[in-house]
């Protein structure tokens, strides 16, 4: 099969990785791929963004099937159009990715069917809003409508720091339209959890629990980032747990998918808060988490392309996923001074012994030398039977890779 993959980040590289590995994949093309797709086994690079260019290149280049790794093209209706144009293509269609693009649809949507989620309120108006504040309980939740970059979702702890980020998302417009309406939510206190899955709109099949570390500094400090490393399987994820996102949350989704009619053959990813009033689900997703994917897909057994191929004939019930033994660890090494400021364009030495444990995000190939590009550089994995040698050897790697201002958390995988 050719397949065509979407997107540029680390998690394209870890699913080229994975999809490379079936022996059903003749070639992948990754647009736009980056440092890592480009030089993957089976893989090419092709700089295409535009989802009509995309449509042209799947028909000129007989493309068997399109996996698109990003939430943006989601949104926008990437999945829609492609089946208009008989293309074959693994994702949700433009309403079932309003799950994502739109955090008030999918709080009604949660409302709707019952799923376990925080109180929570929308707003259009910016008077009515900050008035609501006045007599809130703090800390609060206040998270911006659409896409924002991960960027939208603020934790007030004062009536004040509540006003001014109502102003700023509302007034100021710092996202671009995306604040116009926002969703103000009740804090939950709890531990997070990321539980990927992939789903044929009939059958959700679950993947390892994972645990993000998104804050930038270690201990949990600094600001939000895309994330900073994963553990995976995720400790806080107990049986107890997992019969309760079962039962309150992925069942009830499920149902909302089917009676809604969204035409959903792809991946669901729920965030969810571990309180102790029980299992609670902070937002979905519509695609694979970053970094997630890369230690998830790291002890998948299971051939990734078989079960994408199950879902879009609605056979997942008929399929098991398997995985290895043991625990991952990714620690994702970062330029300096992200998520603010940083330098770019960094020569990146990567010893030829850890190649293999090595998944590139914001790193490109440059007349053939790997230079640093983004934020997040790269992730490095670690293995192990328990989490203490997974991160033995995610560190002791981290030694075999150069680059100036090389930056990363030293606490990945504690919890
Ligand atoms: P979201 O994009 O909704 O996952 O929010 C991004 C991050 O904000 C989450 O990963 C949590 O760390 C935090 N967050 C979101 N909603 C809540 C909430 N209701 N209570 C506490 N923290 C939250
Ligand atoms: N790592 C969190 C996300 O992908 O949204």
């Amino acid at each position: 099969m050719k397949l065509l993959l979407i997107g540029s980040g680390g998690r394209e590289h870890a699913l080229a990785w994975k999809l490379a590995k079936s022996d059903k994949v003749e070639k992948i093309f990754v647009a736009p791929g980056n440092g890592g797709t480009g030089t993957c086994n089976k893989c090419e690079n092709i700089n295409i963004t535009d989802i009509n260019e995309l449509v042209v290149f799947a028909k000129e280049n007989s493309i068997d099937l399109t996996i698109v790794g990003p939430e943006e093209p989601l949104t926008k209706g990437i999945v829609d159009l492609f089946k208009e144009e008989n293309l074959k293509i693994f994702g949700p269609d433009k309403r079932g990715a309003e799950l994502e693009g739109s955090k008030s649809f999918s709080k009604d949507f949660m409302k709707k069917y019952g799923v376990k989620t925080a109180e929570y309120q929308v707003f259009y108006n910016v008077d009515k809003a900050l008035n609501y504040l006045e007599n809130c309980e703090y800390p609060i939740v206040i998270k911006a409508d659409g896409l924002a970059a991960g960027k939208g979702v603020a934790i007030c702890q004062t009536k004040e720091e509540a006003k001014d980020t109502i102003k700023s998302f509302m007034i100021d417009d710092i996202f671009k339209g995306a604040g116009n309406k926002v969703v103000i939510e009740e804090f939950l206190d709890g531990v997070e959890a990321s539980i990927l899955s992939i789903t044929d709109g009939k059958t959700i099949i679950p993947f390892l629990s994972a645990k993000d570390h998104k804050q930038v500094f270690d201990g949990g400090k600094g600001p939000n980032t895309g994330g900073m490393g994963v553990l995976a399987p995720n400790p806080y994820v107990t049986a107890e747990v997992k019969k309760d996102f079962e039962e309150n949350i992925m069942n009830r989704t499920l149902e909302g998918i089917q009676k809604e009619g969204f035409d959903f053959k792809g991946i669901i990813f729920f965030g969810l808060m571990i309180t102790k009033k029980g299992t609670y689900l902070l937002e979905y997703n519509v695609r694979m988490g970053d970094p997630e994917t890369q230690s998830v897909l790291y002890l998948m057994e299971s051939d990734l392309l078989e079960l994408i191929e199950a879902a879009l004939k609605e056979e997942l019930h008929k399929k098991e996923v398997k995985w290895r033994k043991g625990t991952c660890v990714n620690v994702v090494l970062a330029s300096m001074g992200y998520p603010g400021n940083f330098t770019k364009g960094y020569k990146i030495k990567i010893s030829k012994e850890i190649k293999e444990k090595v998944f590139l995000a914001g790193a490109k190939l440059e007349d053939g030398i790997l230079k640093t590009n983004g934020g997040r550089v790269l992730s490095v994995i670690g293995v192990g039977e328990t989490v203490e040698e997974a991160r033995n050897e995610a560190y002791k790697n981290i030694e075999d890779i150069e680059f100036t201002d090389k930056y990363f958390r030293n606490d990945i995988g504690l919890v």
